[in-house]
C-alpha cells in the first residue's frame, strides 16, 4: 500500500522538453482566459470596435441621433359615465389598460394611436422640413393622393429596375366579423403594390394578384383569407415569386399560397396552396439568402412554434428540409434578416389584431438553433416596448449601403376599420451586446443586439444614396 503511495505520480502533464504543469494551473488558465476573452466581448460590444458598426457610425453620424431615445407621455383617461353606488358594488369597474385604450374605437386618446387626415403624409405636397420623414403611425398617401394599401407587406429592391416594391394586402373594404366570434376581417381584395425610388415618395402600380368574385371553391375567393405577401426575384428563372398566407374565414385551412410573375408590377398567376411538409402553416414570411436559396418561415403547431426550409431552385415549392424553431414560444409575424453572416429574426406573440410585445432572436446557421434575446425595443416608455409601439412586425429591410442599419417595418392594425391600420416604420440597428446570457454559449455575447428606436418623426440620414 505505502510502496504503491510512494510511487504514485501526481496529476501532471508533461510538455515539450519535460516542463511540468499541474492541472490547476491548467484549469485556471483556461477560466482566465475565458474571462478575458468575455471582457473582450463586451467592450468589443460596447465600444462597437467591430470595423462595420465603428464605419457606419463614423460615416454618418446621423445615424447616432437615430439611437436617441424619444419619451412619450400620455395618460389614460378617466372613465366614462357615472355609475350607481349599488351598481359599482355588484360589479366593480375593471381598471383599464392602455390596450383596451387602444383597441376602443371610441376611446378619447383614439387620435393619439389614429391621428386623423389633417396630420396625413403626403410626400408629393410635403415641402421644406418635412421632406422624407416618417411619422409612424399618421395617415400615409401614394402619389394619387390616397393612403397606401399595403398591409403585413414586405419589400423587394429590383436589381433591375432599380425600384424598391412595396408589397401587402390592400384591405380598402369593410371591416366585419363572419361569426359572431369570429375575427375582424375585410374581404379580399388581392395584394397591393406600390414603387419607389426613395423609399418615401410610392407610386401605386394596382393590384398585382386579384380576388376571385365568383368561383368560390377558389383560394383567392373573397371570403377567403389572404395575408402577409412577399416577392422575390429568381435569378435563374427570372420570374418574380409571391408567396402568402392563404385560408378561409376562420384561419383553418393554415396554408401557404404561391403566385408568379415576370414582372414586379404584375400581373401575378397564382398557382397553388397548400400545407407545407404538411403542417398548418399561418402568419409566414420567405427570406432569400446571400447565395440564392430562399426560405419559408412559419408558424405552426396552431402557432406554438416556427418552421423554416429551404425553397427549391425555382422558387415554387418547399423541399423535403424543415426545421423546427421557437418550439414552444407561441410567436407569430417573423421578419428575418441577416447581418455579417448572423440571421436575426423580429416576432410578435399571438394576440390577433391586438398589439404585444415583439422578441429578437438570433441564430448562426439558419436552420437552427436560434436563440431568443429579449425584446427590441428602445423608446417611448414602457408601454410602447411592451406593445412594439402598438403595432406588429411585418418586414426587415437592410439599407443597401449601411451595413448594420435596417427599417423594422411594422403594421398598426386598427381592428375597428383594417383598411385604416396604419404603418409604423422605424430605424433598427444591430450593434452592442445583447442583453440576455444566451443558451447555446456559456454567457458570452455571440450575438449583437438588436434595437428599435422609436420616433415620432425621423428619416433616413440625407447621405443615402437611395436618396439621390
Ligand atoms: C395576427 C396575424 O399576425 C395577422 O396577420 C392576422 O392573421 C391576425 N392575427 C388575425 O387576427
Amino acid at each position: 500500500m505505502r510502496m504503491r503511495n510512494k510511487n504514485r505520480k501526481s496529476t501532471t502533464f508533461r510538455c515539450n522538453a519535460g516542463s511540468r504543469y499541474s492541472f490547476s494551473t491548467i484549469i485556471w488558465s483556461v477560466v482566465g482566459c475565458l474571462v478575458l476573452l468575455h471582457i473582450y466581448a463586451l467592450v468589443r460590444h460596447k465600444g462597437g470596435t467591430s470595423g462595420d458598426i465603428q464605419s457606419h457610425y463614423s460615416w454618418h453620424p446621423q445615424f447616432r441621433e437615430l439611437e436617441e431615445v424619444e419619451d412619450e407621455n400620455f395618460q389614460i383617461p378617466p372613465p366614462r359615465g357615472k355609475r350607481s353606488p349599488r351598481a359599482a358594488k355588484r360589479r366593480p369597474r375593471r381598471s383599464t389598460t392602455i390596450i383596451d385604450e387602444f383597441l376602443d374605437e371610441s376611446s378619447q386618446i383614439r387620435h393619439f394611436f389614429f391621428p386623423g387626415q389633417k396630420t396625413a403624409i403626403d410626400p408629393l405636397r410635403e415641402g421644406g422640413n418635412n421632406s422624407f420623414y416618417y411619422f409612424p403611425g399618421r395617415i400615409w398617401l401614394d402619389t394619387d393622393g390616397n393612403p397606401i394599401q399595403a398591409h403585413g407587406g414586405g419589400i423587394l429592391y429590383d436589381e433591375r429596375s432599380r425600384m424598391y416594391y412595396w408589397y401587402g394586402e390592400y384591405k380598402d373594404g369593410p371591416t366585419y366579423h363572419a361569426h359572431k366570434k369570429g375575427p375582424a376581417r375585410v374581404d379580399i381584395i388581392g395584394v397591393g403594390c406600390y414603387s419607389s425610388k426613395d423609399l418615401w415618395t410610392w407610386k401605386n402600380e394596382g393590384i398585382v394578384l386579384a380576388a376571385e368574385g365568383t368561383n368560390i371553391t377558389h383560394d383567392l375567393h373573397i371570403s377567403n383569407v389572404l395575408e402577409r405577401p412577399k416577392v422575390i426575384y429568381n435569378e435563374k428563372t427570372g420570374k418574380y415569386v409571391m408567396w402568402m398566407h392563404i385560408d378561409d374565414a376562420n384561419y383553418t385551412k393554415a396554408s401557404v399560397g404561391v403566385a408568379v410573375s415576370d414582372s414586379p408590377v404584375g400581373p401575378f398567376d397564382y398557382l397553388y396552396s397548400k400545407r407545407p411538409h404538411g403542417f398548418d402553416s399561418r402568419d409566414m414570411t420567405v427570406f432569400k439568402d446571400d447565395d440564392g436559396v430562399a426560405y419559408l418561415v412559419y408558424s405552426s403547431e396552431e402557432n406554438s412554434e416556427l418552421h423554416i426550409g429551404p425553397l427549391n431552385e425555382e422558387y415554387l415549392d418547399v423541399t423535403d428540409v424543415m426545421s423546427r424553431i421557437l418550439v414552444g414560444l407561441h410567436r407569430e409575424a417573423p421578419a428575418l434578416f441577416k447581418h455579417q453572416g448572423t440571421y436575426y429574426m423580429v416576432t410578435s406573440g399571438c394576440t390577433g389584431w391586438a398589439p404585444n410585445e415583439a422578441l429578437a432572436h438570433a441564430a448562426g446557421s439558419i436552420l437552427g438553433p436560434w436563440e431568443t434575446m429579449g425584446n427590441p425595443c428602445i423608446g417611448g416608455n414602457k408601454i410602447f416596448q411592451h406593445t412594439t409601439f402598438f403595432a406588429q412586425s411585418t418586414f426587415v429591410l437592410p439599407l443597401h449601403g449601411y451595413p448594420g442599419f435596417f427599417i423594422f417595418m411594422a403594421d398598426r392594425w386598427n381592428r375597428a376599420d383594417l383598411r385604416d391600420s396604419r404603418y409604423v416604420w422605424l430605424p433598427l440597428t444591430v450593434a452592442g451586446a445583447a442583453d440576455r446570457p444566451l443558451d447555446y454559449n456559456f454567457g458570452f455575447p455571440l450575438w449583437s443586439r438588436v434595437s428599435i428606436f422609436w420616433h415620432r418623426r425621423w428619416r433616413i440620414p440625407s447621405g443615402w444614396t437611395g436618396m439621390k
